[in-house]
């Protein structure tokens, strides 16, 4: 089963073009070392302001004692299905002593970025998520104090829609849309731009 349709979406390379935010993993799936590092080396690779690099993840398998310490901090609405998912990525970056922490977050943001593509291009699904208690999850984690937690990637195979409560089907069937661009993509004095 594919996600909701995407307007315009055909027109873009794979593999944003196939990109999505699956909620029905497969909890029986296990991802191999391999692939983890593989995932990374996709991060490790974005660019930053100055090669700065500040990007940080925390990883946790399913069945790892990191993710055992990460799962009772996620919210209700993400600790159904993000626990199913055969990887979770706590990405963070260095904010606290830095020239500049919106850059580091702009490129924290880049890096998850690849991951999520490189996921896809690997025959993987990844859906990011910011719901969980950043504090609690960092002080679970052993996070240091100059490392701020910004979100989780919870990356894995689809799984069967049968197995999860009906909330988490049903996030999947969500309508897939996005802004026009007349509203994102702007000219001289804010106008929007025309070709
Ligand atoms: C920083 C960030 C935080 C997000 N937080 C959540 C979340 O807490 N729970 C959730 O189900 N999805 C979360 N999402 C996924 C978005 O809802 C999803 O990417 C968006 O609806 C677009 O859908 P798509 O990724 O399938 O194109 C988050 C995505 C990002 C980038």
């Amino acid at each position: 089963m594919s996600h909701a349709p995407m307007p315009d979406a055909e027109r873009l390379a794979e593999p944003m073009r196939s990109r999505w935010s699956p909620s029905v993993f497969d909890a029986r799936h296990v991802i191999g070392d391999a692939d983890v590092e593989t995932l990374l080396t996709a991060a490790v690779w974005a660019p930053s302001a100055g090669n700065s690099q500040p990007w940080r993840f925390v990883v946790a398998p399913r069945g790892s004692a990191a993710h055992t310490a990460f799962v009772p901090h996620l919210s209700r609405g993400n600790s159904g299905w993000v626990p199913r998912a055969s990887l979770v990525l706590v990405a963070g970056c260095e904010v606290v002593d830095v020239k500049d922490a919106d850059t580091a977050r702009y490129d924290l943001g880049q890096a998850a970025a690849h991951v999520t593509l490189q996921a896809v291009a690997m025959g993987l699904h990844a859906h990011q998520f910011g719901g969980f208690d950043k504090d609690a999850a960092a002080v679970a984690l052993g996070v240091p104090a100059h490392v701020r937690l910004m979100a989780g990637i919870a990356v894995g195979v689809r799984g069967d829609p049968a197995e999860v409560p009906e909330r988490d089907r049903e996030r999947e069937h969500r309508e897939r849309a996005r802004r026009p661009l007349g509203e994102v993509a702007m000219g001289l004095g804010w106008q929007p731009w025309r070709p």
